[in-house]
C-alpha cells in the first residue's frame, strides 16, 4: 500500500518534463519563429504574451489559403496566427487580470492550442498598471480567483510563468498556492520583479526551490540563456537546477538552432529557413525584418546586414536573404490557391 501510495503521489504531469521550451517573447514569438524552433527540436512553444483585451475582441477565421486559424480584430489585424502543425505544441500566453476575460479567451482558442499560460512576470508599466504581470505575484488572492477559473474552464493544460520572489519561502508558498489552483505547470524566471535580465540569473534560488519538493507540479526553469552557448549547456543546468524542463528565449532569439541536438547552424542559415516560413505563412514585412534583425545579429555589421536593414518589402528581403525564387513561387502558388477558392485573382 506504502509502495502505491507513492507511485501515485510521485507522479508528475508528462507534459512538461523533460522538455525544451521556446520561452514567450513579444513580437519575436509570432508563427514563423515558433515554427523555426519546433524544426530544429524545441519541444514545446509558447506564443508572445497576447493581452486579454486584445484577443477577446478578435474574431476566429480559418484561412484557407494558408491552412491557418486566425484571430483577426476588427482593423483586419491578425493578432494570433496558428496553424496545425504546432497544434500540440504551441502555449498561448495571456496577460490578464480578470477571471471573466480570461476564461472567455479559454473557450474561443481551446481547440487550436495545447496550453494556456498567465503571465505573471513582465515588469512593463502598461502591465503592471493594468494589473497584470507581476502585479498578480503581490495579489494572491487574484492569483487563485484566475487559474482556478481557468482550470475549471479548460479542456487543455493551464500554466504560469513566474519570477521569483525576495526570499525562498515566499516562492515556495506561492508556488504551493499555485498548485492548488490545479495548474499542470509553472515556469520560474530567477530574477525577482526588479531585477533586470542584465542581472545574473539566481541558479541558485531555483535550485533550492527544486530541491525543495514542495510540489507536485513540473516546474520549468527560465532565465539562465547567459548561462547556455550550446545545446548541451541545456541539460547540464538543467540537472544542476533539478528542474523538470527548461525555458529559452535570449539563447533562442540568438540562434534557434540552440535546441538542435546534434549541433548549432549558422545565423544565415536560421535566417534564411526563417523567411521561408515566414513567407509561406504570409507574416508582416515589419514582423519579418524584426525577427531577422535578431536572428542575424552577429551578421548585421556585414554587407548583408545593409542590404537588411535598407530592404523595404518581403521581396527586397528575400533578395538579400538569396530566396528571391522562393517568394516568386510561394507568392505564384499562393495566388492560384486563392483563385481556385474565389473563381477571382488576386493581386
Ligand atoms: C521576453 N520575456 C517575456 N516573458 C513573458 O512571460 N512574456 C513575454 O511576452 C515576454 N516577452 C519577451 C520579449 C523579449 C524580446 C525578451 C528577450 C524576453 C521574458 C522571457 O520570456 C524570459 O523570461 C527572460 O528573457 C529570461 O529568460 P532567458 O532570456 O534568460 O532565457
Amino acid at each position: 500500500i506504502q509502495m502505491a501510495c507513492n507511485f501515485v503521489t510521485n507522479q508528475i504531469d508528462n507534459r512538461y518534463t523533460n522538455k525544451l521550451i521556446l520561452a514567450p517573447m513579444v513580437r519575436m514569438g509570432t508563427l514563423p519563429f515558433r515554427l523555426l524552433c519546433l524544426e530544429y527540436g524545441s519541444d514545446i512553444v509558447f506564443t508572445e504574451e497576447i493581452v486579454d483585451h486584445k484577443l477577446i475582441k478578435c474574431k476566429r477565421i480559418i484561412n484557407p489559403v494558408l491552412n491557418t486559424i486566425d484571430f483577426v480584430d476588427h482593423t483586419g489585424c491578425v493578432v494570433l496566427r496558428t496553424c496545425a502543425v504546432e497544434r500540440d505544441k504551441v502555449v498561448l500566453q495571456i496577460g490578464t487580470s480578470c477571471k471573466e476575460r480570461a476564461v472567455k479567451i479559454a473557450e474561443l482558442v481551446t481547440n487550436d492550442v495545447s496550453g494556456i499560460d498567465v503571465n505573471m512576470g513582465c515588469p512593463k508599466d502598461f502591465s503592471v498598471k493594468g494589473g497584470m504581470g507581476i502585479a498578480l505575484l503581490n495579489r494572491p488572492d487574484r492569483i487563485t480567483e484566475i487559474m482556478t477559473a481557468l482550470v475549471k474552464a479548460c479542456q487543455i493544460p493551464v500554466t504560469c510563468k513566474i519570477r521569483i520572489l525576495s526570499t525562498l519561502d515566499k516562492t515556495l508558498e506561492l508556488l504551493k498556492l499555485i498548485e492548488s489552483t490545479g495548474v499542470s505547470a509553472v515556469s520560474i524566471h530567477g530574477r525577482t520583479s526588479s531585477q533586470r535580465r542584465t542581472e545574473p540569473n539566481q541558479n541558485d534560488i531555483l535550485r533550492a526551490i527544486c530541491n525543495a519538493h514542495i510540489v507536485n507540479i513540473p516546474l520549468i526553469a527560465n532565465g539562465m540563456s547567459t548561462d547556455v552557448a550550446c545545446h548541451e549547456d541545456i541539460s547540464k543546468l538543467n540537472r544542476s537546477i533539478g528542474s523538470n524542463s527548461i525555458m529559452l528565449a535570449r539563447a533562442a532569439q540568438r540562434n534557434p538552432s540552440i535546441f538542435r541536438k546534434s549541433g548549432m547552424l549558422s545565423g544565415f542559415i536560421m535566417a534564411q529557413r526563417y523567411l521561408m516560413y515566414a513567407i509561406d505563412y504570409d507574416n508582416t514585412y515589419g514582423n519579418t525584418l524584426y525577427c531577422i534583425c535578431n536572428i542575424m545579429h552577429s551578421l548585421m555589421d556585414k554587407d548583408i546586414g545593409s542590404k537588411i536593414t535598407s530592404s523595404r518589402s518581403m521581396l527586397e528581403l528575400s533578395n538579400a536573404l538569396q530566396l528571391t525564387e522562393y517568394y516568386e513561387q510561394a507568392i505564384t502558388k499562393r495566388k492560384s490557391i486563392y483563385s481556385s477558392l474565389t473563381g477571382e485573382d488576386r493581386n
